[in-house]
C-alpha cells in the first residue's frame, strides 16, 4: 500500500436549462442546442500512480455507487488511458471516486468523473496539456464531458461537446429530485426518434439568454424546456407524479434533467429551495437534494498546486 495521498479533483453535476434535440444524424447521435449549468452536487476523484489501472467507488448516502461499472469500460479509466495515449506514456493510475452525483440520473455523473480524471492526471503527471486538446479528448469520451471541465453556464452544440460560456448573473437554487431507478440515455433518445421526432435543427431561445443575463428567476422559469421530456415520460410514466408533486409544492418551474429520470424544481431562493425539498420529502421522495448553480467546472482540491 502506497502512502501517496494522491491528487484530488472535484467535478460538478450538470443540468440542461434548455435541451433542443434535432433529427438523428448518420452517426446515431442527435444534434443538440443546449444550455448547460453546473450545480452543487459533486464527485471527488483522487488519482495516484499505480502499476495497473483500477477504479474504486465510495458513495454518499442515497447514491447507488454499486451501479457504476468498475472494469476497463469505466469512463474514468477510459479518460486516463486516453490522456496517457495522447502523450505516448506507458503509465497507469489508481482512481478513487467519491460519488455525490446520482448514478444514471441525467446529471452526467460519469462525465464529471471523466473530466476530473483528465484534469487530475494532467496535474499529477505534470503534462500541461493545452486546454483545447483536453476539451477534444473530453469530447471523444462523451458528449457532455467538455462541459464538465468548463462548468458555470454554457451553451452546447454539435452533439453537446462544443461548449461556450454564457453570461449568467443569477444565483439559482435547484431542488434535485432523484429516482431509485436509473434511466438509459439511448433508450430515451430512441423514444424521441419513435414518438416525438423533429425535422428542424434546434435553436436556443433568445428569451433564455436574456433571463440568464438578467438573473431573474421568474423569467428563467418561463424559458426552461427539454425536448426529451415527452420521450422520457413515454419510457417512464411514473415520472408524471414527480412533476405533479413539484408543481403542487410551489416550484417556479419543473424540468427533466437531461434524459432523466432526475426531476429539477426551480426555487425562488435558498429558503424556498429548502421548503420545497421538505415538501417533496413529506410526499414520499427519499432522494432530494438542494443545489445552487452555477458552480465551477473541474478543479483541483488537494495535492501540490503550481
Ligand atoms: O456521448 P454520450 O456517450 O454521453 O452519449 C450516450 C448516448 O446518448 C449515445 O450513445 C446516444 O445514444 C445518445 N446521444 C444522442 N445524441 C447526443 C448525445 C447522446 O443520441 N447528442
Amino acid at each position: 500500500m502506497s502512502a501517496d495521498p494522491g491528487l484530488t479533483v472535484r467535478a460538478a453535476a450538470k443540468i440542461n436549462l434548455y435541451l433542443g434535440v434535432g433529427p438523428v444524424r448518420p452517426d446515431g447521435f442527435h444534434p443538440l442546442a443546449t444550455v448547460y449549468q453546473a450545480i452543487g452536487l459533486y464527485d471527488d476523484v483522487t488519482v495516484a500512480d499505480a502499476d495497473r489501472w483500477s477504479v474504486s467507488i465510495e458513495a454518499a448516502p442515497g447514491i447507488a455507487g454499486d451501479q457504476v461499472p468498475l472494469g476497463a469500460d469505466n469512463i474514468a479509466v477510459r479518460a486516463g488511458r486516453s490522456l496517457a495515449a495522447r502523450h505516448g506514456l506507458d503509465r497507469a493510475a489508481a482512481i478513487a471516486i467519491h460519488k455525490g452525483i446520482p448514478v444514471a440520473g441525467g446529471l452526467a455523473g460519469g462525465s464529471a468523473d471523466a473530466a476530473a480524471t483528465l484534469l487530475a492526471l494532467d496535474r499529477l503527471w505534470e503534462l500541461d496539456t493545452p486546454e483545447d486538446e483536453l476539451l477534444a479528448l473530453a469530447g471523444d469520451l462523451g458528449s457532455d464531458v467538455p462541459f464538465a471541465l468548463l462548468g458555470g453556464t454554457a451553451s452546447g452544440h454539435g452533439r453537446g461537446e462544443l461548449v461556450e460560456p454564457v453570461a449568467d448573473r443569477g444565483s439559482w437554487w435547484w431542488v434535485v429530485v432523484g429516482n431509485e431507478t436509473g434511466l438509459s440515455t439511448p433508450a430515451v433518445y430512441r423514444a424521441f426518434d419513435e414518438h416525438t421526432g423533429t425535422a428542424h435543427d434546434p435553436v436556443i431561445p433568445a428569451a433564455l439568454f436574456a433571463a440568464l443575463a438578467a438573473g431573474e428567476a421568474d423569467r428563467l422559469a418561463a424559458s426552461l424546456a427539454n425536448d426529451l421530456h415527452e420521450p422520457a415520460l413515454a419510457v417512464r410514466p411514473d415520472l408524471g407524479r414527480t412533476f405533479a408533486h413539484g408543481r403542487s409544492a410551489g416550484a417556479l418551474a419543473t424540468l427533466l434533467s437531461g434524459s432523466g429520470p432526475t426531476v429539477l424544481l426551480l426555487a425562488r431562493d435558498a429558503t424556498h429551495a429548502r421548503l420545497l425539498a421538505a415538501e417533496l420529502g413529506s410526499l414520499g421522495h427519499e432522494r432530494v437534494w438542494v443545489a445552487p448553480g452555477p458552480v465551477a467546472g473541474a478543479h483541483q482540491l488537494t495535492g501540490l498546486i503550481g
